[in-house]
Protein backbone atom coordinates (compact mmCIF):
# COMPACT_ATOMS: atom_id res chain seq x y z
CA UNK A 1 0.00 0.00 0.00
CA UNK A 2 1.63 3.52 -0.88
CA UNK A 3 2.58 5.69 1.83
CA UNK A 4 -0.09 8.16 0.57
CA UNK A 5 -3.44 7.91 -0.73
CA UNK A 6 -6.59 10.28 -1.66
CA UNK A 7 -8.24 10.99 1.77
CA UNK A 8 -11.44 9.58 2.63
CA UNK A 9 -14.24 10.85 0.86
CA UNK A 10 -12.01 12.42 -2.02
CA UNK A 11 -11.30 10.49 -5.52
CA UNK A 12 -8.88 10.95 -8.08
CA UNK A 13 -11.08 11.33 -11.73
CA UNK A 14 -8.98 9.50 -14.26
CA UNK A 15 -9.42 9.20 -17.95
CA UNK A 16 -11.09 8.25 -19.56
CA UNK A 17 -13.60 9.22 -16.83
CA UNK A 18 -12.16 12.66 -16.73
CA UNK A 19 -13.29 13.07 -20.39
CA UNK A 20 -17.15 11.90 -19.23
CA UNK A 21 -16.58 14.39 -16.54
CA UNK A 22 -15.99 17.52 -19.44
CA UNK A 23 -18.77 16.00 -21.38
CA UNK A 24 -21.09 16.58 -19.02
CA UNK A 25 -20.41 19.98 -18.00
CA UNK A 26 -20.31 20.34 -21.73
CA UNK A 27 -23.78 19.01 -22.04
CA UNK A 28 -24.91 21.33 -19.02
CA UNK A 29 -23.49 24.28 -20.34
CA UNK A 30 -25.02 23.40 -23.76
CA UNK A 31 -28.46 23.19 -22.08
CA UNK A 32 -28.19 26.53 -20.24
CA UNK A 33 -26.67 28.71 -22.44
CA UNK A 34 -29.56 28.09 -25.11
CA UNK A 35 -31.75 29.56 -22.64
CA UNK A 36 -29.90 32.57 -22.04
CA UNK A 37 -27.07 31.46 -18.88
CA UNK A 38 -23.60 33.10 -18.26
CA UNK A 39 -21.18 31.19 -16.13
CA UNK A 40 -19.97 32.29 -13.02
CA UNK A 41 -17.07 31.44 -11.24
CA UNK A 42 -16.79 32.16 -7.44
CA UNK A 43 -13.69 30.96 -5.55
CA UNK A 44 -13.30 27.68 -4.05
CA UNK A 45 -12.86 29.92 -0.28
CA UNK A 46 -15.11 32.43 1.38
CA UNK A 47 -15.28 34.08 4.52
CA UNK A 48 -17.24 31.50 6.70
CA UNK A 49 -19.85 33.99 7.03
CA UNK A 50 -21.23 33.59 3.74
CA UNK A 51 -22.16 30.03 4.81
CA UNK A 52 -23.53 30.89 8.06
CA UNK A 53 -26.42 31.86 6.34
CA UNK A 54 -27.12 28.47 4.03
CA UNK A 55 -28.76 27.76 7.56
CA UNK A 56 -28.09 27.75 11.39
CA UNK A 57 -29.06 24.64 12.01
CA UNK A 58 -28.12 22.75 9.16
CA UNK A 59 -26.15 19.74 9.63
CA UNK A 60 -24.14 21.37 6.27
CA UNK A 61 -23.42 24.37 8.67
CA UNK A 62 -22.66 23.13 11.61
CA UNK A 63 -21.28 19.49 11.39
CA UNK A 64 -19.60 19.61 7.89
CA UNK A 65 -18.03 22.86 7.02
CA UNK A 66 -14.22 22.11 5.97
CA UNK A 67 -12.98 26.01 7.95
CA UNK A 68 -10.15 27.35 9.39
CA UNK A 69 -8.26 30.63 10.29
CA UNK A 70 -6.05 31.83 7.76
CA UNK A 71 -2.95 33.45 7.71
CA UNK A 72 -4.15 36.18 7.84
CA UNK A 73 -6.31 35.19 10.68
CA UNK A 74 -9.71 35.37 8.67
CA UNK A 75 -12.32 32.51 9.46
CA UNK A 76 -12.58 30.96 6.00
CA UNK A 77 -14.32 27.87 5.07
CA UNK A 78 -14.38 25.77 1.59
CA UNK A 79 -17.49 26.29 0.07
CA UNK A 80 -20.32 23.39 0.62
CA UNK A 81 -22.30 24.63 -2.18
CA UNK A 82 -22.42 27.41 -4.77
CA UNK A 83 -25.55 29.45 -4.04
CA UNK A 84 -24.58 31.47 -1.13
CA UNK A 85 -21.52 32.18 -3.38
CA UNK A 86 -23.42 33.19 -6.01
CA UNK A 87 -25.60 35.81 -3.95
CA UNK A 88 -22.43 37.00 -2.58
CA UNK A 89 -20.96 37.75 -5.59
CA UNK A 90 -24.44 39.51 -6.36
CA UNK A 91 -24.23 41.77 -3.38
CA UNK A 92 -20.33 42.13 -4.12
CA UNK A 93 -20.55 43.39 -8.08
CA UNK A 94 -24.46 44.42 -8.66
CA UNK A 95 -25.36 43.23 -12.02
CA UNK A 96 -28.24 43.98 -13.89
CA UNK A 97 -31.01 41.88 -13.06
CA UNK A 98 -32.24 39.04 -14.14
CA UNK A 99 -29.42 37.65 -13.46
CA UNK A 100 -29.16 34.34 -15.31
CA UNK A 101 -25.95 32.49 -14.35
CA UNK A 102 -24.69 28.71 -14.09
CA UNK A 103 -21.50 27.39 -12.35
CA UNK A 104 -19.51 23.77 -12.66
CA UNK A 105 -17.40 22.49 -9.70
CA UNK A 106 -16.51 21.15 -6.55
CA UNK A 107 -18.12 21.76 -3.26
CA UNK A 108 -16.59 20.39 0.62
CA UNK A 109 -19.14 18.65 3.36
CA UNK A 110 -17.58 16.80 6.31
CA UNK A 111 -19.96 13.97 5.09
CA UNK A 112 -19.63 10.18 6.26
CA UNK A 113 -18.28 8.90 3.17
CA UNK A 114 -20.40 6.12 1.19
CA UNK A 115 -21.67 5.14 -2.30
CA UNK A 116 -22.59 8.79 -3.76
CA UNK A 117 -22.03 10.64 -0.95
CA UNK A 118 -18.41 12.02 -0.91
CA UNK A 119 -16.38 15.09 1.03
CA UNK A 120 -15.39 16.29 -2.18
CA UNK A 121 -18.20 16.54 -4.88
CA UNK A 122 -19.17 18.14 -8.08
CA UNK A 123 -22.04 20.28 -9.16
CA UNK A 124 -23.60 21.98 -11.94
CA UNK A 125 -26.24 24.64 -11.14
CA UNK A 126 -28.10 27.79 -12.16
CA UNK A 127 -29.53 30.68 -9.92
CA UNK A 128 -31.31 33.55 -11.54
CA UNK A 129 -31.77 36.83 -9.17
CA UNK A 130 -34.10 39.26 -10.07
CA UNK A 131 -37.63 38.10 -11.02
CA UNK A 132 -40.03 36.93 -8.81
CA UNK A 133 -42.38 35.33 -11.40
CA UNK A 134 -43.51 31.39 -10.53
CA UNK A 135 -42.85 30.96 -14.42
CA UNK A 136 -39.60 31.52 -13.60
CA UNK A 137 -39.20 28.41 -11.34
CA UNK A 138 -41.37 26.15 -14.09
CA UNK A 139 -37.97 27.76 -16.50
CA UNK A 140 -35.76 26.19 -13.59
CA UNK A 141 -36.87 23.07 -13.15
CA UNK A 142 -37.93 22.76 -16.68
CA UNK A 143 -34.07 22.88 -17.66
CA UNK A 144 -32.62 20.54 -15.52
CA UNK A 145 -35.61 17.81 -16.67
CA UNK A 146 -34.32 18.81 -20.45
CA UNK A 147 -30.26 18.06 -18.73
CA UNK A 148 -31.39 14.96 -17.45
CA UNK A 149 -32.90 14.22 -21.14
CA UNK A 150 -29.91 14.97 -22.73
CA UNK A 151 -27.91 12.92 -20.72
CA UNK A 152 -30.42 10.00 -21.81
CA UNK A 153 -31.13 9.49 -18.22
CA UNK A 154 -34.61 7.78 -17.84
CA UNK A 155 -35.49 6.84 -14.24
CA UNK A 156 -35.48 10.46 -12.84
CA UNK A 157 -38.52 11.72 -10.18
CA UNK A 158 -39.60 15.42 -10.27
CA UNK A 159 -40.72 15.61 -6.65
CA UNK A 160 -42.24 19.45 -5.86
CA UNK A 161 -43.30 21.49 -2.62
CA UNK A 162 -43.84 24.79 -1.65
CA UNK A 163 -43.02 25.65 1.69
CA UNK A 164 -44.85 28.96 1.54
CA UNK A 165 -44.33 32.67 2.59
CA UNK A 166 -41.61 32.87 5.56
CA UNK A 167 -44.43 33.43 8.21
CA UNK A 168 -46.08 30.26 6.80
CA UNK A 169 -42.83 28.13 7.10
CA UNK A 170 -42.65 29.51 10.70
CA UNK A 171 -45.91 28.82 11.59
CA UNK A 172 -45.81 25.24 10.21
CA UNK A 173 -42.41 24.86 12.18
CA UNK A 174 -44.42 25.75 15.34
CA UNK A 175 -47.53 23.47 14.62
CA UNK A 176 -44.75 20.58 13.27
CA UNK A 177 -42.81 21.06 17.07
CA UNK A 178 -45.99 20.95 19.18
CA UNK A 179 -46.98 17.47 16.86
CA UNK A 180 -43.77 16.20 17.65
CA UNK A 181 -43.19 16.68 21.18
CA UNK A 182 -46.67 15.58 22.26
CA UNK A 183 -45.31 12.38 20.29
CA UNK A 184 -41.65 12.41 21.77
CA UNK A 185 -41.89 8.55 23.34
CA UNK A 186 -43.09 7.54 19.70
CA UNK A 187 -40.01 9.26 18.01
CA UNK A 188 -36.57 7.62 17.33
CA UNK A 189 -33.81 8.74 19.76
CA UNK A 190 -32.27 10.28 16.38
CA UNK A 191 -35.36 12.20 15.44
CA UNK A 192 -35.30 13.44 19.17
CA UNK A 193 -31.86 14.99 18.79
CA UNK A 194 -33.16 16.53 15.26
CA UNK A 195 -35.96 18.30 16.72
CA UNK A 196 -34.40 19.85 19.52
CA UNK A 197 -32.38 21.57 16.27
CA UNK A 198 -34.68 21.82 13.65
CA UNK A 199 -38.19 20.17 13.69
CA UNK A 200 -38.56 20.02 9.39
CA UNK A 201 -35.67 17.78 9.30
CA UNK A 202 -37.42 14.98 10.96
CA UNK A 203 -39.79 14.73 8.46
CA UNK A 204 -36.74 13.93 6.36
CA UNK A 205 -36.32 10.69 8.37
CA UNK A 206 -36.63 7.49 6.86
CA UNK A 207 -36.80 5.36 10.17
CA UNK A 208 -39.68 3.14 10.29
CA UNK A 209 -40.37 3.74 13.85
CA UNK A 210 -40.71 7.67 12.94
CA UNK A 211 -43.12 6.92 10.05
CA UNK A 212 -46.67 6.96 12.01
CA UNK A 213 -45.89 10.61 14.28
CA UNK A 214 -44.55 11.71 10.44
CA UNK A 215 -47.77 10.45 8.95
CA UNK A 216 -49.99 11.91 11.48
CA UNK A 217 -48.22 15.45 11.03
CA UNK A 218 -49.36 18.87 10.14
CA UNK A 219 -48.95 19.47 6.48
CA UNK A 220 -47.27 22.85 5.11
CA UNK A 221 -50.74 23.18 2.58
CA UNK A 222 -52.26 24.36 5.41
CA UNK A 223 -50.08 26.94 6.69
CA UNK A 224 -50.13 28.30 2.88
CA UNK A 225 -51.16 32.08 2.87
CA UNK A 226 -53.15 33.08 -0.39
CA UNK A 227 -50.03 34.37 -2.17
CA UNK A 228 -48.16 30.86 -1.77
CA UNK A 229 -51.16 28.51 -2.66
CA UNK A 230 -51.67 30.56 -5.76
CA UNK A 231 -47.52 30.71 -6.85
CA UNK A 232 -47.51 26.78 -5.94
CA UNK A 233 -50.80 26.15 -8.68
CA UNK A 234 -49.47 28.48 -11.27
CA UNK A 235 -45.65 26.19 -11.19
CA UNK A 236 -47.68 23.28 -10.86
CA UNK A 237 -49.37 24.62 -13.93
CA UNK A 238 -46.51 25.50 -16.01
CA UNK A 239 -45.54 22.05 -15.74
CA UNK A 240 -48.41 20.31 -16.80
CA UNK A 241 -48.01 23.11 -19.59
CA UNK A 242 -44.81 21.45 -20.17
CA UNK A 243 -45.51 17.82 -20.26
CA UNK A 244 -43.22 17.47 -17.27
CA UNK A 245 -44.46 14.74 -15.03
CA UNK A 246 -43.89 15.43 -11.25
CA UNK A 247 -45.00 14.44 -7.33
CA UNK A 248 -46.02 16.52 -5.46
CA UNK A 249 -44.09 15.66 -1.92
CA UNK A 250 -45.50 17.32 1.24
CA UNK A 251 -42.65 15.87 2.99
CA UNK A 252 -40.03 18.01 0.75
CA UNK A 253 -38.15 20.24 3.24
CA UNK A 254 -34.70 19.98 1.45
CA UNK A 255 -31.77 20.20 3.56
CA UNK A 256 -30.83 24.33 3.45
CA UNK A 257 -32.65 26.60 5.19
CA UNK A 258 -32.93 29.21 2.89
CA UNK A 259 -36.35 28.30 0.85
CA UNK A 260 -39.26 29.55 0.76
CA UNK A 261 -41.79 28.97 -2.07
CA UNK A 262 -41.20 26.50 -4.27
CA UNK A 263 -38.57 23.42 -3.55
CA UNK A 264 -37.74 20.70 -5.66
CA UNK A 265 -35.67 17.64 -6.26
CA UNK A 266 -34.81 15.32 -9.52
CA UNK A 267 -34.92 11.97 -7.63
CA UNK A 268 -32.99 8.94 -9.08
CA UNK A 269 -34.64 5.80 -9.48
CA UNK A 270 -31.91 3.53 -9.11
CA UNK A 271 -29.86 5.02 -6.16
CA UNK A 272 -30.10 4.03 -2.07
CA UNK A 273 -33.07 6.43 -0.63
CA UNK A 274 -29.90 7.71 1.55
CA UNK A 275 -28.78 9.07 -1.68
CA UNK A 276 -30.77 9.75 -4.35
CA UNK A 277 -31.49 12.97 -4.83
CA UNK A 278 -29.77 13.72 -8.09
CA UNK A 279 -30.44 17.29 -8.09
CA UNK A 280 -32.62 19.90 -6.27
CA UNK A 281 -33.14 23.55 -5.30
CA UNK A 282 -35.92 26.03 -5.07
CA UNK A 283 -36.83 29.82 -4.13
CA UNK A 284 -34.88 31.83 -1.46
CA UNK A 285 -35.91 35.13 -1.59
CA UNK A 286 -34.71 36.88 1.29
CA UNK A 287 -31.03 35.00 0.89
CA UNK A 288 -29.76 38.42 -0.98
CA UNK A 289 -30.62 40.35 1.62
CA UNK A 290 -29.17 38.38 4.53
CA UNK A 291 -26.16 38.68 2.41
CA UNK A 292 -26.01 42.68 2.41
CA UNK A 293 -28.22 43.29 -0.86
CA UNK A 294 -31.30 45.08 -1.41
CA UNK A 295 -34.29 42.26 -1.49
CA UNK A 296 -34.02 40.39 -4.59
CA UNK A 297 -35.91 37.02 -5.15
CA UNK A 298 -33.63 34.36 -6.39
CA UNK A 299 -34.20 30.74 -7.54
CA UNK A 300 -32.03 27.65 -8.66
CA UNK A 301 -30.85 24.27 -8.37
CA UNK A 302 -27.63 22.37 -8.43
CA UNK A 303 -27.58 18.63 -9.84
CA UNK A 304 -24.61 16.78 -8.53
CA UNK A 305 -22.31 15.07 -11.11
CA UNK A 306 -20.87 12.05 -8.99
CA UNK A 307 -24.01 11.21 -8.27
CA UNK A 308 -25.85 11.45 -11.48
CA UNK A 309 -22.90 9.54 -13.32
CA UNK A 310 -23.19 6.77 -11.06
CA UNK A 311 -27.57 7.01 -11.91
CA UNK A 312 -25.79 7.12 -15.83
CA UNK A 313 -23.73 3.61 -14.87
CA UNK A 314 -26.86 1.70 -13.43
CA UNK A 315 -28.84 2.78 -16.29
CA UNK A 316 -25.79 2.27 -19.02
CA UNK A 317 -26.62 5.47 -20.51
CA UNK A 318 -23.91 8.13 -20.69
CA UNK A 319 -21.00 5.77 -21.17
CA UNK A 320 -17.24 6.66 -20.94
CA UNK A 321 -15.66 6.65 -23.99
CA UNK A 322 -11.91 5.63 -24.87
CA UNK A 323 -10.61 8.59 -26.06
CA UNK A 324 -8.25 7.87 -28.97
CA UNK A 325 -5.88 10.30 -31.26
CA UNK A 326 -6.51 10.38 -35.03
CA UNK A 327 -2.82 9.71 -35.57
CA UNK A 328 0.24 8.14 -34.33
CA UNK A 329 3.62 8.44 -35.39
CA UNK A 330 6.24 5.68 -35.53
CA UNK A 331 10.10 6.79 -35.78
CA UNK A 332 12.33 3.97 -36.03
CA UNK A 333 15.93 6.82 -36.80
CA UNK A 334 16.04 8.13 -33.04
CA UNK A 335 12.61 10.14 -32.82
CA UNK A 336 13.43 13.80 -33.82
CA UNK A 337 10.96 13.07 -37.13
CA UNK A 338 8.89 11.93 -34.60
CA UNK A 339 9.08 15.20 -32.89
CA UNK A 340 8.31 17.69 -35.59
CA UNK A 341 5.60 16.02 -37.64
CA UNK A 342 3.63 15.41 -34.42
CA UNK A 343 4.17 19.21 -33.66
CA UNK A 344 3.37 19.57 -37.37
CA UNK A 345 -0.19 17.58 -37.48
CA UNK A 346 -1.34 19.26 -34.11
CA UNK A 347 -0.64 22.77 -35.64
CA UNK A 348 -2.79 21.88 -38.38
CA UNK A 349 -5.32 20.45 -35.89
CA UNK A 350 -4.93 16.72 -36.19
CA UNK A 351 -4.74 15.10 -33.24
CA UNK A 352 -1.07 13.03 -33.24
CA UNK A 353 0.85 11.11 -30.76
CA UNK A 354 4.45 9.31 -30.79
CA UNK A 355 6.02 6.68 -28.58
CA UNK A 356 9.28 8.18 -26.84
CA UNK A 357 12.37 6.13 -25.81
CA UNK A 358 13.55 5.07 -29.44
CA UNK A 359 11.60 1.25 -29.14
CA UNK A 360 11.96 -0.77 -32.11
CA UNK A 361 9.38 -0.61 -34.78
CA UNK A 362 6.79 -3.99 -33.53
CA UNK A 363 7.30 -2.07 -29.98
CA UNK A 364 6.26 1.45 -31.27
CA UNK A 365 3.29 -0.15 -34.41
CA UNK A 366 2.20 -1.45 -30.81
CA UNK A 367 1.84 1.69 -29.12
CA UNK A 368 0.30 2.87 -32.06
CA UNK A 369 -2.65 0.36 -31.61
CA UNK A 370 -3.11 0.73 -28.15
CA UNK A 371 -3.72 4.41 -28.66
CA UNK A 372 -6.88 3.72 -30.96
CA UNK A 373 -5.36 5.96 -33.82
CA UNK A 374 -6.94 5.53 -37.37
CA UNK A 375 -3.84 6.18 -38.81
CA UNK A 376 0.01 5.32 -38.66
CA UNK A 377 2.68 7.49 -39.93
CA UNK A 378 6.05 5.53 -40.68
CA UNK A 379 9.23 6.97 -40.91
CA UNK A 380 12.51 4.84 -41.04
CA UNK A 381 15.70 5.16 -42.49
CA UNK A 382 14.58 5.29 -46.75
CA UNK A 383 11.67 7.25 -45.65
CA UNK A 384 13.85 10.13 -43.72
CA UNK A 385 16.47 9.36 -46.28
CA UNK A 386 14.09 10.49 -49.20
CA UNK A 387 11.82 13.10 -47.01
CA UNK A 388 8.77 10.78 -47.04
CA UNK A 389 6.61 9.14 -45.12
CA UNK A 390 4.40 5.88 -44.81
CA UNK A 391 0.70 6.58 -43.93
CA UNK A 392 -0.54 3.24 -43.13
CA UNK A 393 -4.43 2.55 -41.95
CA UNK A 394 -4.73 1.18 -38.88
CA UNK A 395 -8.59 0.18 -38.35
CA UNK A 396 -10.64 -0.86 -41.42
CA UNK A 397 -7.88 -2.34 -44.30
CA UNK A 398 -7.07 0.00 -46.76
CA UNK A 399 -3.73 0.48 -48.75
CA UNK A 400 -0.87 1.97 -47.12
CA UNK A 401 1.25 4.79 -48.95
CA UNK A 402 4.34 6.20 -49.56
CA UNK A 403 4.07 10.76 -49.48
CA UNK A 404 6.45 13.79 -49.54
CA UNK A 405 6.23 15.55 -46.02
CA UNK A 406 5.46 18.30 -47.85
CA UNK A 407 2.07 16.40 -48.70
CA UNK A 408 1.67 14.37 -45.91
CA UNK A 409 -1.00 17.24 -43.62
CA UNK A 410 -3.15 17.17 -46.89
CA UNK A 411 -3.27 13.17 -47.35
CA UNK A 412 -4.11 12.59 -43.91
CA UNK A 413 -6.50 14.91 -44.07
CA UNK A 414 -8.25 13.29 -46.64
CA UNK A 415 -7.85 9.81 -44.62
CA UNK A 416 -9.27 10.74 -42.17
CA UNK A 417 -12.42 12.22 -43.25
P1 LIG B 1 -28.13 20.22 -2.14
O1 LIG B 1 -29.42 19.44 -2.14
O2 LIG B 1 -27.42 20.33 -0.85
O3 LIG B 1 -28.48 21.64 -2.71
O4 LIG B 1 -27.15 19.60 -3.21
C1 LIG B 1 -27.55 19.39 -4.55
C2 LIG B 1 -27.03 18.08 -5.07
O5 LIG B 1 -25.62 17.97 -4.85
C3 LIG B 1 -27.59 16.85 -4.35
O6 LIG B 1 -28.86 16.51 -4.87
C4 LIG B 1 -26.55 15.80 -4.65
O7 LIG B 1 -26.72 15.25 -5.95
C5 LIG B 1 -25.28 16.60 -4.64
N1 LIG B 1 -24.59 16.42 -3.34
C6 LIG B 1 -24.81 17.08 -2.18
N2 LIG B 1 -23.98 16.62 -1.22
C7 LIG B 1 -23.23 15.64 -1.80
C8 LIG B 1 -22.19 14.76 -1.34
N3 LIG B 1 -21.73 14.83 -0.10
N4 LIG B 1 -21.66 13.86 -2.22
C9 LIG B 1 -22.11 13.80 -3.50
N5 LIG B 1 -23.08 14.60 -3.98
C10 LIG B 1 -23.64 15.50 -3.14
C11 LIG B 1 -27.58 22.65 -2.88
O8 LIG B 1 -26.39 22.52 -2.82
C12 LIG B 1 -28.22 23.97 -3.24
N6 LIG B 1 -27.16 24.96 -3.38
C13 LIG B 1 -29.06 23.83 -4.50
C14 LIG B 1 -29.69 25.12 -4.92
C15 LIG B 1 -29.26 25.95 -5.89
N7 LIG B 1 -30.76 25.68 -4.38
C16 LIG B 1 -31.03 26.82 -5.01
N8 LIG B 1 -30.11 27.00 -5.89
Amino acid sequence: MPEFQTSPGMRDVLPPESARWRRFVRTFDETVSAAGYGQVVPPLLEDIGVFHRVGEATDVVTKEMYDFVDKGERHVALRPEQTASVCRAFVQHRPATPWKVWYAGPNFRYEKPQRGRYRQFDQVGIEVLGPDDPFLDVEVIALGWRFFQMLGLRQVTLTVNSLGEPADRTAFVAALRDHFETNIERLSPESRVTLAKNPLRVLDSKRPADSDVIASAPRIADFHSETARSSFATVLDGLRALDIPFVVNERLVRGLDYYRFTTFEYVGGTLDSAQNALGGGGRYDGLVEDLGGPATPGVGFAIGLDRTLLACDDEGVFAAREQGVDVFVVDTTGGLHALTITDQLRAAGISADRAFENRSMKSQMKAADRSGATVAVIIGSDEAAAGTAVVRPLRDGGEQTSVPRSELTTTLRKVLS
